[in-house]
């Protein structure tokens, strides 16, 4: 199997899972990414079923669109019956590192309104400890050397996302060399620094719900 194989499997088992919810009046929340994508892709089929999506992404509301899926403004929505988008990194916890894709900020904030997160993933995204995967920091542009510096001085090795503008219009800075014993701690961290829009860590509001694949078929894992 390989791994484009799985990212279907668990996208197919998330629309089995969020079943109930595609109501006429229901708006999904779509993340962002390969995984993401897949689940768009089998989405569309449904489309009949419930009133459209909230994007995480400029590239996720193309592609819904491209699909003839409404897409809403989060702000005329409130909240989101569920969230689904793939991850960097998952814990046992359901804890993740997110933002490979440059989407972090509006991922976070699709999360923070919806009332179930399902994240999709292949097994090869399952960590003991986040941090194995650098971790995606969005700054503002002008407090890049700022942020860098201060990273640092959290053990963080900051590499600057060259040429990755985010579509809030801000840069990335992608932290090596420091694995996350205590991701709630860093998370808060990290957030508290001036130009810091937002940080990868999902450990504040974690997934509700892992479905993971590997070649023995997909699990469900919840907190
Ligand atoms: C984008 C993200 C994605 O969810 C994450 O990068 C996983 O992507 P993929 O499914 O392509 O592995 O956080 O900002």
């Amino acid at each position: 199997m390989t791994q484009d194989d799985l990212k279907r499997a668990v996208a197919a088992a998330a629309l089995e899972d969020i079943d109930s919810l595609l109501t006429p009046d229901a708006v999904i929340g779509v993340g962002t990414g390969s995984t993401a994508n897949q689940f768009i892709d089998l989405l569309a089929a449904r489309r009949q079923d419930f009133r459209g999506a909230v994007a995480s992404s400029e590239a996720t509301a193309e592609r819904l669109t491209a699909h003839g899926i409404d897409v809403l403004e989060l702000n005329h929505v409130g909240t989101v019956p569920v969230y689904v988008d793939g991850a960097d990194e998952i814990d046992s916890q359901l804890r993740m590192i997110k933002g490979g894709g440059a989407a972090l900020t509006r991922e976070k904030i699709v999360a923070a309104c919806a009332e179930r997160f399902v994240c999709i993933a292949d097994a090869s995204k399952f960590v003991e400890t986040l941090g194995g995967f650098p971790l995606p920091v969005e700054v503002i542009p002008m407090a890049r050397s700022y942020v860098a510096r201060e990273m640092v001085k959290l053990g963080i090795t900051p590499v600057y996302r060259d040429g990755v503008l985010t579509d809030n219009g801000n840069r990335i800075l992608d932290g090596f060399d420091r694995l996350f014993e205590q991701p709630e701690t860093m998370e808060a961290q990290l957030d508290a620094l001036v130009g810091v829009v937002t940080n990868g860590l999902f450990a504040k509001r974690p997934a509700d719900v892992l479905l993971l694949g590997d070649a023995q078929g997909v699990k469900r894992l919840t907190r």
